[in-house]
């Protein structure tokens, strides 16, 4: 998939939110493999209810099979263009094979552009491993039963 394309797709998907509380629009494009998926913020009258752009898109993905996640672009009007909230970061490090060599990149209509990776934008994020490896978890000999203690 080709970065070019992806943030064209990314820049398309802005147009397509659903922000008239911020009017803040998002796009993102991800890519899995060869395929892309695309998502946009929905905000809703209560205003806690706004589903960002990245996890929008990241539900389609997961929807259609995908589970790891190559790029993701991100296309905002703020100039240098927005990175993604904490949640989101959180949301797309589950589906990062290498959160190291997953791509962010960070595009408005301006035509500015900003490549990161998802550890220079979470460097210490929760992963699942985290689970595995705790005292007491799955596989563990020792530690608690996680009941009382
Ligand atoms: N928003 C996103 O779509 N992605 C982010 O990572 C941060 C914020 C949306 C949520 C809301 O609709 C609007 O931007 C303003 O916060």
């Amino acid at each position: 998939m080709k970065v070019e394309e992806l943030v064209a797709r990314a820049l398309e998907a802005q147009k397509r939110a659903y922000a008239p509380y911020s009017r803040y629009p998002v796009g993102c494009a991800l890519s899995a493999g060869g395929a892309v998926h695309e998502g946009a913020n929905v905000e809703n009258s209560s205003y806690g209810l706004a589903l960002c752009a990245e996890r929008s898109a990241v539900a389609r993905a997961v929807f259609a099979g995908a589970r790891v996640l190559d790029a993701v672009v991100v296309a905002t009007d703020s100039s240098p263009p927005a990175a993604p909230c904490g949640m989101c970061l959180q949301t797309l490090s589950e589906f990062a094979g290498d959160p190291a060599a997953m791509r962010i990149i960070l595009v408005n209509p301006a035509g500015e552009r900003r490549e990161l990776s998802l550890v220079d934008l979470l460097p210490h994020g929760f992963r699942r491993e985290q689970l595995t490896t705790r005292p007491g978890g799955p596989g563990s000999t020792s530690g608690t039963s996680g009941a009382g203690g």
